[in-house]
């Protein structure tokens, strides 16, 4: 650090005054000596442990080991509770609350002694909103993720958690799963402390996390119930110190180029597409320039190295006995972008050299991968003006060129009320539409986009079927699904114009989503639309409705986006 610099912690400790009397005394009643304030950097510990996030149930205890690294390197730790967003618990979705989270976390670093970050994260929108919240502040930050469970069991099958609930319903019709079924199920499913062990959302997310630099190399894929988690949490509590000392805040880690490899390894591993929405929200947070289109640019061609669910077939725990994450750094070493420092003050590439693969039947040679091309496809049309996404590797190749006739469903309830009908004209051909459920639409654009199908196809032991709509999919999940639908019916995008037995094209070679229309009734039914009634009319929803952008920006509130915010620092005293 520059000498000359002080920290940022100074400004309240370092007065010999009122105000700094103030600013200590009051922590004194913790117990802590004099040298806690004199000149030894302040550490906060960010944590969003909490009973309902019990991804994230761990945390509480980890905050405890980081505390013992920072005390070593001679830091002074401080935790304090953020907003928990628990993602199987919550109503009417957590992406409806990431963005409060965010605020949650900029504004009590930014109003707090401060001088560098921890981030305790897990359950799928705990990292993003975090970071989010930190970029805004740019302090020297770093992520300890809470690390996934341990493979699950039941009556001799490996079962990932997340992964089961797609298939509750077809195993309820096919196999007549019962209630007690179903009770043995969920909790051999959940073996272990951790968050889900799929190649899901929150996986996806320790993933970005420790590609775009933010985690000690190889911490992101141990199981939350291994030892070494615990290890590493106590050593990113001796970096921090030192990330500080070396004023390496998050701005000089996160570039455009860190967010070039975060693309380039989520297409390798197989990740979830709401990557694509939370690293546009971090990107446009700490000012880099970031488009959707670069997410298929970028990613589509890369190869797919990693055989896990929903994609593949292994868990978490496997891809971490293979070599887990350093492996797979290690074979995208020609396509990354080497010199991008992390946290540990090094470059990329250079953390991992010495990674070593035990198994390839999960993770593959760049040479002979699993797939030749993975990643997310970008589509465009008259559909999606502003974009819609497509995984492809989780899709039906036979249904990647489609078309097929809309059965639409006008919003969530809607779908619920109808979808099991016997009298409701569908077969496997149809493309099932979904609306309003969007960013401003449900509010929140819960993951509801890989809708179960009708029993009475399930029944027949159809699979998959074409299914679109302005939601989001939950990364556990698979299908021929198309998201993210920009802009979204709630705003009057074509999607809302679409009406029962519309044909509906989809190439994803080309690219392409198209509404197959005649543009003067196209136009006849966008002068006939009437915008929905937004469902709040105040409090937190009511701001978020105002203001959130759409997915293919992030889906981040305007006024957030852009670096650092305001900077309300001052004594009030
Ligand atoms: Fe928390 Fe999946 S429900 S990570």
């Amino acid at each position: 650090m520059d000498k000359k610099k002080k920290l940022r912690s100074s400004e309240w400790f370092g007065d010999d005054g009122k105000m700094g009397f103030v600013h200590r005394s009051w922590l004194r009643n913790q117990g802590y000596p004099d040298d806690y304030f004199e000149g030894r950097p302040v550490i906060g510990i960010c944590n969003t442990w909490s009973e309902l996030t019990p991804c994230n149930g761990h945390l509480r205890d980890f905050a405890e080991v980081v505390k013992k690294g920072i005390l070593e390197a001679g830091g002074v730790p401080m935790e304090f509770p953020v907003m928990s967003l628990g993602e199987t618990i919550m109503k009417p979705t957590t992406m409806l609350f990431r963005n409060l989270a965010s605020m949650d976390t900029e504004e009590s670093i930014r109003a707090n002694p401060l001088d560098g970050i921890v981030l305790l994260t897990g359950c799928d929108k705990t990292t993003p909103s975090t970071i989010m919240g930190a970029c805004s502040v740019d302090l020297p930050t770093l992520v300890v993720p809470g690390g996934p469970m341990l493979s699950g069991r039941f009556r001799g099958e490996k079962v990932g958690s997340g992964s089961m609930n797609w298939m509750i319903k077809e195993r309820q019709e096919n196999q007549g799963y019962s209630a007690a079924d179903i009770r043995e199920a969920e909790v051999c499913v959940a073996r272990s402390i951790g968050h889900c062990n799929t190649m899901g959302t929150a996986s996806t997310m320790a993933t970005m996390t420790e590609a775009l630099g933010l985690t000690l190399p190889g911490y992101s894929s141990i199981p939350a119930a291994d030892s070494r988690k615990k290890m590493y949490a106590q050593l990113s509590g001796r970096r921090i110190v030192e990330m500080v000392k070396e004023d390496l805040t998050m701005s000089k880690v996160l570039t455009r180029n860190a967010f070039e490899n975060a693309i380039i390894v989520n297409a390798a591993v197989g990740g979830s597409t709401n990557l694509i929405i939370h690293l546009t929200a971090i990107a446009r947070r700490i000012g880099v320039d970031l488009k959707l289109e670069d997410f298929d640019t970028i990613g589509s061609k890369i190869p797919l190295l990693v055989n896990m669910k929903p994609s593949g077939k292994y868990l978490m725990e496997d891809f971490y006995y293979a070599g887990g994450l350093p492996v797979v750094m290690k074979e995208l070493t020609p396509l990354l972008h080497k010199e991008t420092i992390t946290i540990n003050g090094k470059a990329l590439t250079a953390n991992y050299t010495d990674a070593v693969c035990y198994d390839t039947d999960v993770i593959a040679k760049l040479e002979k991968p699993f797939q030749d091309k993975s990643g997310i496809a970008v589509l465009k049309g008259n559909l999606c003006e502003n974009g819609a996404v497509i995984k492809p590797s989780a899709a039906s190749p036979k249904l990647m060129k489609h078309r097929g006739k809309a059965v639409v469903f006008e919003t969530m309830e809607d779908y619920h009320e109808r979808i099991d009908d016997p009298n409701l004209d569908i077969d496997e051909n149809s493309v099932i539409v979904l609306k309003g459920v969007g960013p401003k639409g449900y509010p929140g654009m819960p993951e509801v986009g890989n809708v179960d199908l009708p029993k009475k196809l399930l029944a027949k032991g159809i699979t998959d079927m074409v299914r679109i709509s302005d939601g989001r999919m939950s990364g556990t999940a698979a299908g021929t699904v198309v998201l993210h639908v920009s802009p979204e019916s709630t705003v009057g995008g074509t999607l809302a114009l679409v009406q029962n037995g519309d044909w509906i094209e989809l190439d994803v070679n080309q690219r392409t989503l198209h509404l197959d229309i005649d543009p003067a009734e196209l136009d006849k039914r966008k002068k006939a639309w009437i915008p929905p009634k937004p469902v709040a009319d105040r409090g937190y929803v009511k701001m978020y409705i105002d203001h959130v952008e759409q997915a293919d920006q992030g889906a981040d509130l305007d006024f957030l986006v852009g670096g650092s915010g305001s900077k309300v620092e001052r004594d009030l005293h």
